[in-house]
């Protein structure tokens, strides 16, 4: 019984953290430039995810790239800046970016 629950505890765990960062992605306003299986202004989450995958040093540089904006990676049009992000919150949306398969 009690490893049920530890196992359902651990699984929850799993599932809530996505959805929220998929919301903080919303609130951040990401989605109005990105989608995750398709590109909009930006590139698909799933694309960035798959060019991305093996990379460890990925995640720090993408999360300034999002901070400060960029471009030159997926086509002519670059990120403008996000300062409506904090480090910690562009930590958080690249980890679940590069989660998305
Ligand atoms: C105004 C539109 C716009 C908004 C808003 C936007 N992006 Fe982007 N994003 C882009 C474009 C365009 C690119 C492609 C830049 C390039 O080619 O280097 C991009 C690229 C990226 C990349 C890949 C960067 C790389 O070097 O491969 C990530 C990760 C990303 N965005 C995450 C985010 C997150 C997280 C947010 C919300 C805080 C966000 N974006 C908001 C337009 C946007």
């Amino acid at each position: 019984m009690k490893q049920t629950l530890i196992a359902l505890a651990l699984s929850m765990a799993a599932v809530a953290p996505a959805m929220a960062d998929q919301a903080l992605a919303q609130s951040k306003n990401c989605m109005a430039c990105h989608a995750v299986d398709k590109k909009v202004v930006g590139p698909a989450f799933k694309d960035v995810a798959a060019k991305y995958a093996g990379q460890k040093d990925a995640a720090d540089k993408l999360a300034t790239k999002v901070i400060k904006g960029g471009g030159g990676v997926w086509g002519p049009v670059p990120m403008p800046a996000n300062p409506q992000v904090n480090e910690a919150e562009a930590k958080k949306l690249v980890a679940w970016v590069l989660s998305q398969k």
